[in-house]
């Protein structure tokens, strides 16, 4: 039994990639461990974002925490931004976290890219609210795709510094959860490049709320090479497209890469982009509808996500006192 925290961006339309990665894996946790899932609006703020959108884009995300099988009895779902614990503990982790710390973050020098110089302090300072997030909780484990990886042992060392300043073990190590077989899902236009929501080609992403046309269309036209699939698994590493829609295939059916080759060997895409979408559709559509249904219902949603906060600021507020108190803070 663990504390489990994770959480998405709400920046828009959910995709595959945040399922597999992410999402998906949560559920299965829900049962043996104390689980807290954020929607991560304060994290969105690092890029410009329409107000009205935000709103509607932070319900999205408790929708389809809930539409993918987030049980609100078993797990809490709350806003990031309704706990000012995150941005309290924030400020004090930020003065543990050395510079050079926050330079090897390659997702910042990705995010910055030429712009460095021009970049958002929040943008920079973002993995350390991330740490904030996940030690408020005193999270020991937190699942997440491929890419947060870093972020997360940026945490924990966060956590280590911070004890070791006060010789108290105020903060368990978290342990970063990468799991599934699709840890990292490709675009379906460039099998290099993560699946994005800020990938300028819609065609690059499966939506969660993609109807059944729409998600088989993508993967009709999604990039391949002419070659039928293989035997061995290992033959797909040079082909990075046809990789990536094994693997989805994979992890959707809970197969292994070697079941998925053995049943497709010597097939064309011809063949292997109908039984993907047909897989695909009938696991993504039913989530997409319920999302719907969900937005179609926002007082049974901010009920949800208001009993989440009311739960996740009660454990962030216990555990901000006692850092507080540790710090040497006057609270009068
Ligand atoms: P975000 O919103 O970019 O993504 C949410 C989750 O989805 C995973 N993910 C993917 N996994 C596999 N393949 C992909 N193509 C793919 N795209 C996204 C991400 O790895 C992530 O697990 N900084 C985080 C959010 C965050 C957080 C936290 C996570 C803020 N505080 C505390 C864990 C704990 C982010 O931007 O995720």
């Amino acid at each position: 039994m663990g504390i489990i925290l994770s959480g998405v961006q709400p920046t828009g339309n959910l995709t595959l990639g945040n399922y597999l990665g992410a999402i998906r894996n949560w559920v299965t946790m829900q049962s043996h461990n104390t689980c807290f899932f954020c929607i991560v609006d304060l994290h969105a703020l690092t890029v410009p974002q329409d107000p009205k959108k935000l709103k509607m884009q932070t319900r999205e995300v408790a929708a389809a925490y809930i539409a993918s099988g987030i049980n609100p009895s078993l797990s809490t779902i709350f806003i990031q931004s309704n706990i000012s614990a995150h941005t309290e503990l924030s400020w004090f982790l930020s003065c543990f976290t050395p510079m050079g710390w926050l330079n090897r973050m390659i997702q910042f020098k990705e995010k910055s890219g030429k712009n460095r110089e021009s970049s958002v302090l929040g943008l920079y300072a973002y993995p350390v609210l991330q740490a904030a997030d996940i030690l408020l909780y005193k999270a020991t484990d937190v699942p997440v795709g491929e890419d947060q990886k870093q972020h997360v042992e940026l945490a924990r060392d966060i956590a280590g510094a911070f004890n070791r300043a006060y010789e108290k073990e105020i903060f368990p190590l978290p342990e970063p959860q990468i799991l599934g077989e699709a840890t990292r899902v490709m675009s379906l236009r460039d099998g290099t490049k993560k699946m994005s929501k800020s990938d300028p080609s819609e065609f690059s992403r499966i939506h969660l709320r993609d109807d059944a046309d729409t998600i088989a269309q993508k993967i009709k036209k999604a990039k391949t090479d002419p070659d039928p699939l293989p035997e061995d698994p290992k033959l797909l590493t040079e082909r990075p497209e046809a990789f990536n829609l094994v693997n989805i295939y994979s992890a959707l059916s809970n197969q292994s890469l070697e079941s998925v080759c053995h049943q497709f060997a010597g097939a064309q895409f011809s063949t292997f982009k109908p039984a993907l979408a047909d897989l695909v559709v009938s696991i993504i559509a039913p989530i997409g509808l319920e999302i719907e249904r969900l937005m179609n219902h926002e007082d049974e949603l901010d009920g949800i996500l208001k009993k989440g906060n009311d739960h996740a600021r009660e454990v962030a507020e216990k555990t901000l006192h006692e850092v507080q108190k540790t710090i040497g803070i006057l609270r009068v």
